[in-house]
C-alpha cells in the first residue's frame, strides 16, 4: 500500500494519492488531472475514488474533469448537495482500494459536509486520517466560512467542530498518522504548523484544539478569536466546487495563447481586460511593465492574492512572464482559483514591448537601509506597512501605518493620489503588488521598500513590544 502527499506550496494544499493492488483513489485533487494520472499509470492503477473532504472554498478542485478522464467515482461524506453526480457516503461507510479500506467519518464543523476518511491498511490496522480542513497540524480549520444567516453561526459550526473532534477523531490510536488539506501559509486556518503531517499521539499533546481539559465553550471562544474575513473568492470557489465548471484543458488551451505586442497592447487598453505581470521582482523595478498591469509574482502565494485582489473569477485577464516555458503552469495556478478567461501572455515578454518603442510604467524603490534612515531623520513621507493586521498588531516598525494588503480595494480611497507613499510589507511581495496597484490607480509616487519587516528588523529599526505569539508569517 502507498500514501503520498501532494503539496502544492502556493496554496499550502495537500492533495493524496492511496494506491494498493492496483487500485487508487485521490483526496482532493488539484483543478489540474495530469499529475494524477500520471502517478496513477507509473503504478499500473486504476484511479477507482476520488475523495472530497468537504467543498473548499480556497482553491477550484479537479474532480470532475478526473472523474470525466478515469471514469472514478466522486465522492463526499453525508450532507453534501452536488450538481454533479457524486456518491454520497453515510458516516461509517467502506470502501475498497485493492486491499486497503477507506471507512468515512463524518466529522462536521469546518462545514457540514465536512468528512475525515480513515486509511485501514490490508493488515486491518488503522493507519492515517486524511482530514481535510477538521483538524490541521497545529490548529483546526476555521469555523466561519460556512455561515448561513438565520441557520447557523460560526459558534454553532464552532460546537460541531468539538463534538467532532472529541466524538471522531481522538478515541482514534495515538500512532495514526495526520494527513491534512492545508499547512502553514492557507487562510483556512490560523496558526497552522510548517509540518504537513503529525502523529495524532503527538497532536493530542501539541494541538490546542485537542486538549482534553478544554470545554467546548473555551473551544468556540479560541477557535472563533481573531478570525480575519475571509478572501472574497473564497465563497465564489466554494460555490464553484458545487457545480460543474470549464473544463481545465480549455483553460489551458486558451490561456497559454502567445499574444503579439501589438495584440496585448489592443487588449490591455480595454476596460475590460486586466493585465497582470507575473515576473520576479527584480525583473519587474528594473524593465518597469505595461502600463495598468499588477505585480502579483509568480514566485510566491500567486493564486491566493489574485483571488483576493481580482475577486470576479469571471475577469478577463492578459499576462506578462519572464519565462514562457512556465505559462501552462501559470495558467494552471489562475485556474486552481477559479479563473477561467486568461486569454494569453506576452510573447517575447516585456523585452518584446520595449523593442515596440511602447511605454513602460515604473515604480520607486528604496532599500531597507536608505528607508530607515529617511524614518530617523523624520524625512519618510507616508510610510506604510501592508501586512494583515494580525501580524501589524504583533510588531511594527513605529512610526508606520497599517494599511493591510487584503483591504486595499476598499480602503483605497483614504489615502491621497496626490502624496508620496513608502510601503513595506515582510518581505517585498505583498508591498510590491500594493505599490503597483496604487500606481494603476492613479498614485504617482509609491515607493517599494526592498526587503521589508525582516529586512528593517536585521538592520535594528525599532519596533513596537513584541506582544502576541500568532503573527502568521507570509511573503
Ligand atoms: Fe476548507
Amino acid at each position: 500500500m502507498k500514501i503520498e502527499q501532494l503539496y502544492t506550496g502556493c496554496l499550502a494544499e495537500m492533495a493524496y494519492y492511496i494506491e494498493d493492488s492496483g487500485e487508487a483513489a485521490i483526496i482532493d485533487p488539484l483543478r489540474e488531472t495530469d499529475p494524477y494520472i500520471k502517478m496513477a499509470k507509473a503504478d499500473g492503477a486504476k484511479i477507482k475514488y476520488i475523495f472530497l473532504t468537504h467543498f473548499h472554498a480556497d482553491f477550484v478542485a479537479g474532480h470532475i474533469d478526473l472523474a470525466r478522464k478515469t471514469g472514478a467515482t466522486i465522492v463526499y461524506g453525508p450532507n453534501a448537495k452536488t450538481e454533479f453526480d457524486a456518491y454520497i457516503a453515510k458516516d461509517g461507510e467502506e470502501f475498497r482500494i485493492g486491499n486497503a479500506t477507506i471507512r468515512v467519518l463524518h466529522t462536521p464543523g469546518h462545514t457540514m459536509e465536512s468528512t475525515t476518511y480513515l486509511l485501514i491498511d490490508p493488515e486491518g490496522k488503522e493507519r492515517a486520517i486524511f482530514t481535510g480542513d477538521t483538524l490541521f497540524i497545529g490548529d483546526v480549520g476555521r469555523p466561519d466560512l460556512a455561515v448561513k444567516s438565520g441557520e447557523i453561526t460560526k459558534e454553532d459550526l464552532a460546537g460541531y467542530l468539538y463534538e467532532s473532534l472529541r466524538n471522531k477523531i481522538m478515541p482514534l490510536p495515538d500512532d495514526i498518522i495526520v494527513y491534512p488539506a492545508h499547512g502553514a501559509g492557507s487562510a483556512c486556518g490560523k496558526n497552522m504548523s510548517e509540518q504537513t503531517w503529525d502523529t495524532l499521539g503527538n497532536q493530542k499533546k501539541t494541538n490546542y484544539a485537542l486538549d482534553p481539559n478544554l470545554t467546548k465553550e473555551e473551544f468556540i471562544a479560541k477557535v472563533i478569536d481573531g478570525l480575519l474575513p475571509p478572501p472574497k473568492y473564497f465563497a465564489i470557489n466554494a460555490r464553484m466546487n458545487r457545480t460543474v465548471n470549464t473544463s481545465i484543458d480549455e483553460i489551458l488551451e486558451r490561456g497559454t495563447t502567445p499574444l503579439s505586442a501589438e495584440t496585448f497592447r489592443e487588449l490591455s487598453q480595454r476596460d475590460d481586460v486586466l493585465v497582470i505581470d507575473t515576473r520576479s521582482k527584480s525583473n519587474y523595478a528594473s524593465k518597469g511593465t505595461v502600463p495598468g498591469a499588477w505585480w502579483i509574482g509568480i514566485e510566491g502565494n500567486f493564486a491566493p492574492w489574485v483571488g483576493a485582489l481580482v475577486g470576479d473569477v469571471q475577469q478577463k485577464i492578459i499576462f506578462i512572464t519572464d519565462d514562457e516555458s512556465r505559462v501552462q503552469e501559470i495558467v494552471t495556478r489562475f485556474a486552481r482559483v477559479g479563473f477561467e478567461n486568461i486569454l494569453g501572455y506576452l510573447a517575447g515578454g516585456i523585452e518584446n514591448w520595449i523593442k515596440h518603442g511602447y511605454p513602460v510604467d515604473k515604480i520607486g524603490n528604496i532599500s531597507a537601509v536608505e528607508f530607515l534612515q529617511l524614518l530617523k531623520e523624520g524625512k519618510c513621507p507616508n510610510p506604510i506597512d501592508v501586512r494583515n493586521p494580525r501580524e501589524y498588531e504583533s510588531q511594527h516598525i513605529v512610526g508606520v501605518e497599517n494599511f493591510p494588503l487584503d483591504f486595499i480595494h476598499e480602503n483605497l480611497h483614504q489615502l491621497d493620489p496626490n502624496k508620496t507613499y513608502h510601503i513595506h510589507c515582510n518581505s517585498g511581495y505583498r508591498s510590491l503588488i500594493a505599490a503597483s496597484i496604487m500606481r494603476t490607480r492613479g498614485f504617482n509616487d509609491v515607493i517599494n521598500v526592498e526587503g521589508g519587516f525582516k529586512a528593517l528588523v536585521e538592520l535594528g529599526a525599532p519596533t513596537t513590544q513584541y506582544v502576541c505569539p500568532t503573527t502568521v508569517e507570509s511573503n
